[in-house]
């Protein structure tokens, strides 16, 4: 057995062990690291780059004496915006910059280096990659500070939407950067969707979370209404606001808000997206408005939002932008405060009061995720409604990530089925591939549908259903036909997620991990398997010819399995992917499997 998405028993082949020693000789012996940088012998710097480094003065500062976070934010959003020009050559506006999580503050004295490139061109906006970290001059230590992803929108002079010239990734992490940038734009652009999806379905808990209950905060004291006029050195050289410069303002009087509830000085931990829904010039008036949503144990809440007019025209405010930050209240060892309990305003301040509790739910089950330990069992996340979209993100980008790498070694080739491998420091993978005649769209519906498993793979018993999560998302319950060690069958729950190509050249995709869900807990008559990631690539090479990828990733503590389950099956992975292709011809021209998918 190969293609069952279980470290355990997909690398369970006799002589792994050997083909893994061969495969790591032959990225050897190929270097298989195309890095164009080592190639030409001088540092490969990608075209769109573009660094900013700034010295931390005085003025920069915030009443804490640490950098202020809205003049960081201006600098992140020039040195992108001047990465995306580049690209585009033609000037770009800031369409949206995506969730921060700041892990340090800085301190006057110390030097910020920003470095910025473009991930991937779409049609007329391009995703930039902002790194922030800072440098101690005096003992020459650097930090990270945070990631930041932001989309730019290219305006050129003709009225017609602008065609941005494609970008070619080199290295392992600009194709990593590049194929997951489709996956972070789905997100992006269905985010307002989501949330509103969620906070109308999702059950938030209402009761408040214990605080200081000896004080309690009105919100409405929180409240902080703030103008400002748009001035030329606010703007770019077409007149238009900066980005950078409205999250700076955005940043003030969101501390206002949150300082009034504490009656000290809060640090900012983390901002969610900011979107610019509409521009504003030189000459608009600014309206801030911000509030305390809700006050947890040791953090708080604070949205802010933004409209924009004209003196003359006041009654029509365009509502350009809203954002929710959270921020803690740090003692003088740096541990976060208790922070006094908030009473909401009846009406708009309780819905408030509730949604910014989903915000922190959503929030604090995506830093389980990230911070899973993926060599620990157990290897499964949970599965929850609130956080569908970004586990779905997440299963496909891991997938996207394991694709991307570029150390894959040949280590067997059997009628032109091959075998590759990839070992690294905590784990080892391995990926099979075979060129075959069939629509690439075609095997990717046939492949995607774990229920016909069974006709191809012989360890596949049955997979049932259990929840049809979306049109590209589904939940099955996996029999699989082999035994385990304590003598029962093996079980899975695994979320299937699947990915049209974005753009031409692009793959399709179909991504498999185990999730756990409360529905269906381990059951006793079989034992609980799992997969961190598996999942097929599919590329259509020619108008007939289809390239089709199966790829598995497995775990150190699996590994002891891998080399000694299964010995003498050499073939075993040739013949299971043979039954694959048979299974794909044999059903290439059924046009049901397209209506069923429509
Ligand atoms: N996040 C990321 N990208 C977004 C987005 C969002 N929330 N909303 C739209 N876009 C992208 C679209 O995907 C599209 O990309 P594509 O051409 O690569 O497919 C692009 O923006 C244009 O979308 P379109 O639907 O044609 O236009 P729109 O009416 O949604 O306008 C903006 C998008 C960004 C141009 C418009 O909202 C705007 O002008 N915002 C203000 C920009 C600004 O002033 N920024 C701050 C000062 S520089
Ligand atoms: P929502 O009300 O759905 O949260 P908005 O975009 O209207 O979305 O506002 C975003 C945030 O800005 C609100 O959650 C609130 O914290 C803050 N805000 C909105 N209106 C006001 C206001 N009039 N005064 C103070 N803060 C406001």
């Amino acid at each position: 057995m190969l293609l069952c998405d279980r470290p355990e028993l997909s690398l369970a082949s006799a002589n792994a062990k050997l083909l893994l020693a061969e495969g790591l000789a032959s990225v050897l012996a190929t270097g298989a690291l195309a890095d164009p940088a080592m190639e030409s012998g001088e540092r490969y710097r990608n075209p769109t780059e573009v660094q900013m480094s700034q010295l931390v003065l005085p003025c920069h500062m915030n009443h804490r004496g640490e950098l202020s976070i809205g003049q960081l934010l201006k600098w992140i959003d020039t040195t992108a915006c001047l990465s995306a020009e580049r690209h585009a050559g033609c000037p770009c506006v800031t369409a949206s910059v995506d969730d921060i999580y700041f892990e340090h503050t800085i301190s006057v004295g110390q030097v910020v280096n920003i470095k910025a490139k473009v991930n991937r061109a779409f049609n007329s906006s391009m995703e930039v990659g902002i790194q922030v970290s800072y440098e101690d001059l005096c003992s020459g230590k650097q930090w990270n500070v945070c990631k930041a992803y932001a989309t730019f929108v290219a305006h050129s002079k003709a009225t017609a939407k602008m065609k941005l010239k494609p970008l070619a990734p080199q290295t392992e992490e600009e194709k990593t950067e590049y194929s997951i940038a489709a996956e972070r734009r789905r997100m992006r652009l269905a985010h307002t969707d989501t949330i509103k999806d969620l906070l109308t379905s999702c059950t938030v808990r209402t009761e408040r979370e214990s605080g200081d209950c000896n004080t309690v905060v009105p919100v409405e004291q929180t409240r902080v209404e703030s103008v400002e006029l748009v001035l030329p050195p606010h703007a770019n050289h077409q007149g238009n606001t900066f980005g950078g410069q409205i999250m700076a303002w955005m940043e003030n009087v969101a501390t206002i808000a949150a300082s009034r509830l504490c009656r000290a000085h809060p640090t900012l931990k983390t901002i969610e997206m900011f979107h610019f829904r509409g521009p504003s010039q030189v000459g608009d008036r600014l309206l801030l408005k911000a509030i305390v949503n809700n006050a947890f144990k040791n953090s708080m809440e604070v949205g802010v939002c933004v409209e924009a007019y004209r003196q003359e025209m006041e009654v029509n405010r365009r509502h350009i932008n809203s954002a929710f930050m959270t921020f803690v209240v740090l003692d003088q060892e740096g541990q976060p405060i208790i922070l006094p309990m908030v009473k909401p305003d009846t009406g708009d301040g309780e819905r408030r009061y509730r949604e910014a509790s989903a915000r922190k739910k959503i929030r604090l089950d995506r830093k389980y995720i990230i911070s899973c330990d993926q060599t620990k069992v157990p290897l499964s996340v949970p599965w929850d409604q609130s956080n569908k979209v970004y586990l779905s993100y997440n299963n496909v980008s891991a997938l996207k990530t394991l694709v991307a790498k570029t150390n894959w070694g040949l280590a067997t080739e059997i009628d032109k089925v091959r075998m590759y491998t990839l070992e690294e420091d905590k784990s080892l993978s391995f990926r099979i591939e075979r060129t075959t005649n069939i629509d690439a769209k075609q095997a990717f519906f046939l492949l995607s549908d774990l229920r016909r498993r069974h006709e191809w793979d012989s360890f596949y018993a049955s997979a049932e259903i259990v929840q049809q999560v979306d049109e590209d998302d589904v939940i099955y319950h996996v029999l699989s036909q082999v035994i385990s060690q304590e003598n029962k069958s093996q079980d899975f729950i695994i979320l299937a997620s699947r990915r049209k190509p974005c753009d031409e050249g692009d793959p399709y995709v179909v991504a498999f991990r185990s999730v756990t869900l409360p529905t269906h807990p381990p059951n006793p008559a079989y034992t609980r398997g799992e997969t961190i990631c598996s999942g097929f690539c599919i590329w259509q090479e020619t108008a007939e010819l289809t390239k089709v990828a199966y790829y598995n990733q497995a775990t150190p503590g699996y590994l002891r399995y891998i080399t000694t389950n299964i010995a003498g099956l050499s073939s075993d992975f040739s013949l299971t992917f043979k039954a694959c292709e048979r299974f794909l011809q044999k059903n290439k021209d059924d046009i049901a499997i397209r209506f069923q998918n429509l």
